[in-house]
């Protein structure tokens, strides 16, 4: 017997950044966080639970996957079968919409687009925050995928208490991603790693101290629409987790000469009055972002810089969603 279902999710964009866990194991962060979901990057994902299969399987990209992937997935789906009180084993068919080998990080969508699927294939009927639970269980970022728009990750103190809700709607604020695409190589630390080196870093424990000031700074700048108290407070959140990543031990350094090259024509492009602002994520490439207004002169500028591999432009996404079973398999 199979049942399936198939479900996809956005990927998202931290603006208050998610670095180091209070519970490594169930993903309970050290501190909240605030993200946008991005409309332009998906990951959709079947789900079929079949009684012939003796052990899950997991293909990406119509590639069969390393086992430590499988691993992770199976856990998400463990939990999710025992909610169901089944045993059955899985066949997940995952594949982005966004290019492949571009670095840019697919797991909060996988893990989001793949709770939802898995959940539905198995006839549970679980709220937006049990789903964003689930997710987080996979990839942390993960839980922030499930609800729509501009999203706050509570960080909570354990599973109950620590899950994603919507801020403001997609609608709410005309703001652009545009995504500049330095690397496609590989993260040489997975973040799942990066977490557990958080606390070896001096800073990490101020960093976290602080995370409640910055989160409603940035929570009173979405609500307000105002762009310049954004600027300043992701600017500051992404270079305080980077200076936990640099001097984690061992250090994690992520930036290229270009990363740093983009942060500064930004930081003097706001100088002259453009609104516009970067956040980066565990990897080189660099998240410019601004109001729609600002889109084409941003794009411009941007595209003068040389040597970029290529830019990509997201707008405010939706919450993650289920798919028509007949384009399941996809
Ligand atoms: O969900 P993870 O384990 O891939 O961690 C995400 C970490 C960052 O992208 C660097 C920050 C964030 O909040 O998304």
């Amino acid at each position: 017997m199979i049942t399936s279902a198939a479900a996809a999710a956005h990927p998202n964009i931290a603006f208050i950044k998610y670095w180091g866990n209070q519970d490594e194991f169930l993903r309970i962060p050290a501190n909240g966080s605030i993200s946008m979901n991005l409309e332009g990057l998906e990951t959709r994902t079947t789900v079929e639970f079949d009684t012939k299969l003796e052990e899950d399987e997991l293909v990406i990209n119509g590639e069969p996957t390393s086992s430590e992937a499988l691993d992770r997935v199976s856990l998400t789906l463990d939990h999710i079968r025992r909610l169901a009180d089944l045993e059955t084993a899985a066949r997940v068919i995952s594949q982005n919409t966004f290019p492949t080998g571009t670095g840019i990080a697919s797991s909060a969508s996988a893990f989001a687009a793949l709770a939802l699927a898995a959940a539905t294939a198995l006839g549970l009927c679980l709220s937006e925050r049990e789903l964003s639970q689930l997710a987080r269980l996979g990839s942390g970022s993960a839980c922030r995928s499930i609800p729509g728009g501009f999203v706050e990750w509570k960080a909570g103190k354990d599973h109950n208490s620590s899950y994603a809700e919507t801020l403001a709607v997609p609608e709410y604020w005309d703001l652009v991603d545009f995504i500049v695409l330095i690397s496609s190589e590989h993260k040489h630390v997975s973040s799942s790693q990066g977490h557990s080196l958080a606390g070896s870093s001096p800073l990490q424990e101020a960093r976290v101290k602080d995370a409640d000031r910055r989160l409603e700074i940035c929570r009173q700048a979405i609500l307000e629409r105002d762009f310049s108290s954004f600027a300043e407070i992701v600017e500051q959140d992404c270079i305080l987790m980077h200076s936990v990543m640099m001097s984690s031990t061992p250090p994690l350094y992520y930036w290229q000469p270009k990363t740093l090259e983009i942060i500064e024509a930004v930081r003097e492009w706001r100088k002259e009055g453009l609104q516009v602002c970067f956040t980066i994520d565990a990897g080189p490439n660099v998240h410019v972002l601004c109001p729609g207004s600002e889109a084409e002169a941003v794009k411009r500028r941007l595209t003068a810089v040389a040597n970029i591999r290529s830019l990509l432009k997201c707008t405010p996404g939706g919450p993650a969603w289920l798919l028509e079973p007949e384009i399941s398999g996809v």
